[in-house]
């Protein structure tokens, strides 16, 4: 083999490396974060504003209960409270033991035979076409899908099952590109809690390392044993256990090109649960789209 050729295959393998490493960071920060559901529950325990706002666009869109197909549905807090509402929800997620407990929390309800569970890709639906009056997709779940392709073959999906007039609601965060430029060597965040289910005492901290490239923010979530007492946290150089999260940064003119591209009428495109226009100074964006009638 000529000089020429040897590095030129030297190159190839060492993409298909970068490529593979890749792929099985993101596979981690898809799954990682959704294993331990009592943790996951207990941690966004506060988030409520967001369950109110999607309460109250099925009610305003749909009095008197409607079908709803959510992408990313988790442990349910989202479903639950549409499901006691009088709706009809069905809720894929990709996560097993998401919908494990998704199921645990509805058991016994009589609200709970209105949800069905499906473990599917919100990238293909395993609904019929023009099935649903509504699609959701809360809290940054639309954020696991990591290029602008499998961004469009979601919503593509969505247009697919909603019906004429159907609704497709979402929000995801504004990217903000002073936190995503911190130090990546920086611990944050730090914070003593006990574990929900086992009572275990542990710090969490956090960093994460932004991929210009892809768009892609790298989290890192450390849960750490606590210092002796009267000793300050010092992260140890191995963490007891690492959490890796993955999120795609989505920019607005992205949502407005990929929901035009796929058949949507963007409704409205806002900063927050309440309402409040999308500045630079937004941390999300609350986006409502119609499939015209
Ligand atoms: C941040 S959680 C949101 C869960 C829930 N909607 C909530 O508001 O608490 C994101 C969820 O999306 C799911 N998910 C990630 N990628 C997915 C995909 N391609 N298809 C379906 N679900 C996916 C994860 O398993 C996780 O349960």
């Amino acid at each position: 083999m000529s000089a020429k050729n040897e590095n030129e295959s030297k190159n190839k393998r060492t993409k298909l490396e970068r490529r593979a490493a890749l792929e099985r960071l993101l596979r981690r920060g898809t799954t990682d974060h959704y294993i331990d559901t009592a943790l996951y529950d207990f941690e966004y325990a506060e988030r409520t504003e967001d369950v109110r706002w999607y309460r109250k666009l099925a009610r305003e869109h749909f009095d008197g209960g409607a079908h709803i197909v959510e992408l990313g549905a988790g442990t349910g807090r989202i479903t639950c409270p549409l499901a006691k509402d009088g709706h009809t929800i069905e809720a894929v997620d990709l996560m097993p033991k998401m919908l494990e407990r998704l199921y645990d929390r509805a058991e016994g309800q009589d609200w709970a035979e209105r949800i069905t569970l499906h473990e599917a890709d919100m990238r293909a639906l395993p609904l019929e076409d023009a099935s649903v009056d509504m699609a959701i997709s809360p809290f940054n779940a639309l954020m696991h899908l990591y290029t602008w392709g499998d961004l469009l073959a979601c919503f593509r999906e969505v247009y697919r099952v909603l019906v004429p007039s159907g609704v497709f609601a979402f929000d995801v965060q504004l990217p903000d590109v002073e936190w995503l430029t911190w130090d990546p060597n920086e611990r944050h965040a730090v914070t003593p809690f006990e574990h929900p289910e086992t009572g275990e005492s542990l710090i969490y901290s956090t960093n994460h390392h932004y991929d210009h490239a892809t768009q892609i923010c790298h989290i890192n979530l450390y849960y750490d044993e606590p210092p002796p007492k009267g000793r300050k946290f010092r992260p140890p150089p191995k963490p007891k256990r690492l959490v890796r999260l993955a999120h795609r940064q989505i920019y607005p003119e992205e949502i407005r090109a990929l929901t035009g591209i796929a058949g949507f009428e963007l409704e409205r495109h806002e900063g927050d649960f309440r309402g409040r226009a999308l500045t630079g100074a937004s941390e999300s964006q609350t986006v409502v789209c119609r499939k015209p009638a």
